[in-house]
């Protein structure tokens, strides 16, 4: 596996776009598949994770046609998918296997999900209590993939979720589609509402209101086109760079601004960033922007409560501008972070501190102090896209040359990330 040798720079300069948003574009592979007539889906990402999402579909026998710029899912209503021949195959991806587990639920047929090193560590407890709450029968070694789901006839029910997760609550919402009545599902902080804004498109009667997500089943779904916004999570890699590098300065276009995942914008405009909102319009139910942004001295902040899930994706790179921000920033609540592609928490702190920054981990976050210069260090990605990318933007800021390993896993969410990377530094 290949790794990557990042030089500092002066600045980024340009006017980018970003790949499709990952979070919508798995939703709109998942339900196209299962609604009923042809859906076109444009802007589509191209990450590693939602190719995953497509062969299984796939693989459930839905028709789904790649041409140049557009995907064609020809939907089988909600009935209409095919046991698999083999087991399915999420890869890297947690959205893959706890949304489409949701679906499974409902099938009169039996199937199994599996997935990467990573993926079997991850926990899938969350997703099968409430799916066995709801009726479904599915096994599993110590509540890790592979998990083995028996499909059948589920009943609704109201879940008290103890963890703020769009996954969790996407999938119980996704099973209620199949059942008689109002499913519904409560956590302790509202997480991206995605899933609710496609099943509104859809034709499905949902109820959303400050945490608690409700559909009222059982639901068909009406065929869509489906246009995705840029990724607000891949933009934020450019958004910290454009903050921490002089003379920068990058406009981001086309991306979603859901204020479900804009906690990124309200961290960095926490820490004085400069951040310019323009031609602002809603396309399916979701709002998009372009964003313009320029260096700037930044302060620290403290990262609580119920910002954390709308930043969750985002802190390995809101970690790196904290080292270079005044005083000290607090992260906190952020316990999530230890059960994702890798233990973030553990994985941020072990790499900032070997570029010389100050901080120091704790049970549920991490403090750091800065501003310190960053040196150029050698790099474990431990395989977590975000990882590779947040400490590549590192490497920008760093004196010397720093070395990120096993770069290759960036494809999980953004195979073109150090294409665009070499065409906007500006050396
Ligand atoms: C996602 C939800 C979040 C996020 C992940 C994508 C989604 O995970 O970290 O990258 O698309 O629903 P959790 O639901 O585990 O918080």
């Amino acid at each position: 596996m290949a790794n990557k040798i990042i030089k500092s720079t002066r600045a980024i300069r340009g006017r980018i776009e970003m790949p499709g948003d990952k979070s919508i574009s798995h939703r709109a592979l998942l339900l196209t598949s299962i609604a009923q007539g042809t859906s076109e889906i444009t802007g589509l990402s191209n990450a590693a994770d939602v190719q995953n999402t497509l062969s299984c579909m796939q693989n459930l026998g839905v028709d789904i046609q790649i041409e140049k710029d557009k995907i064609v899912v020809n939907g089988v209503g909600k009935y209409g998918l095919k046991a698999p021949k083999a087991n399915l195959d999420a890869g890297n991806s947690g959205t893959t296997i706890r949304l489409l587990a949701g679906i499974l639920a409902a099938q009169n047929f039996t199937s199994t999900i599996d997935g990467d090193k990573s993926l079997r560590n991850r926990p899938m407890r969350r997703i099968i209590e409430p799916l066995e709450n709801m009726g479904a029968h599915i096994e599993s070694q110590m509540y890790k993939a592979p998990i083995t789901i028996k499909g059948g006839t589920l009943r609704a029910i109201d879940y008290a979720s103890p963890i703020a997760s769009a996954q969790v609550k996407s999938c119980i919402l996704f099973a209620g589609l199949y059942v008689k009545g109002m499913t519904r599902v409560t956590q302790p902080i509202q997480s991206r509402d995605h899933s609710e804004r496609m099943l509104e498109v859809m034709g499905v009667s949902v109820r959303a209101n400050n945490g608690i997500s409700g559909v009222l089943g059982p639901a068909d779904l009406t065929a869509a086109n489906i246009d995705i916004p840029g990724d607000i999570s891949a933009a934020a890699f450019f958004l910290v760079a454009g903050c921490l590098l002089p003379d920068s300065e990058v406009e981001l276009v086309n991306l979603g601004i859901n204020d479900t995942r804009t906690g990124i914008l309200e961290a960095l405009a926490h820490m004085g960033a400069f951040i310019e909102k323009k031609d602002i319009v809603t396309i399916n139910n979701e709002p998009r922007a372009s964003l313009l942004t320029k260096f700037v001295n930044l302060h620290a902040t403290t990262l609580s409560g119920s910002i954390i899930p709308r930043i969750i994706d985002e802190i390995p790179i809101l970690a790196v501008a904290a080292t270079q921000a005044t005083g000290t920033t607090v992260i906190r609540d952020a316990g999530e972070l230890r059960v994702k592609e890798s233990d973030r928490i553990t994985t941020i702190v072990t790499n900032l501190r070997r570029m010389g920054a100050n901080i120091r981990e704790t049970k549920d976050g991490m403090v750091i102090t800065g501003p310190t210069p960053l040196n150029g260090a050698e790099i474990e990605s431990y395989g977590d896209h975000r990882i590779a990318m947040a400490f590549s933007i590192a490497g920008l800021v760093a004196e010397g040359e720093t070395t990120i390993k096993k770069v290759d896993c960036v494809k999980t969410s953004f195979p073109d990330f150090y294409k665009i990377l070499r065409k906007i530094r500006n050396d």
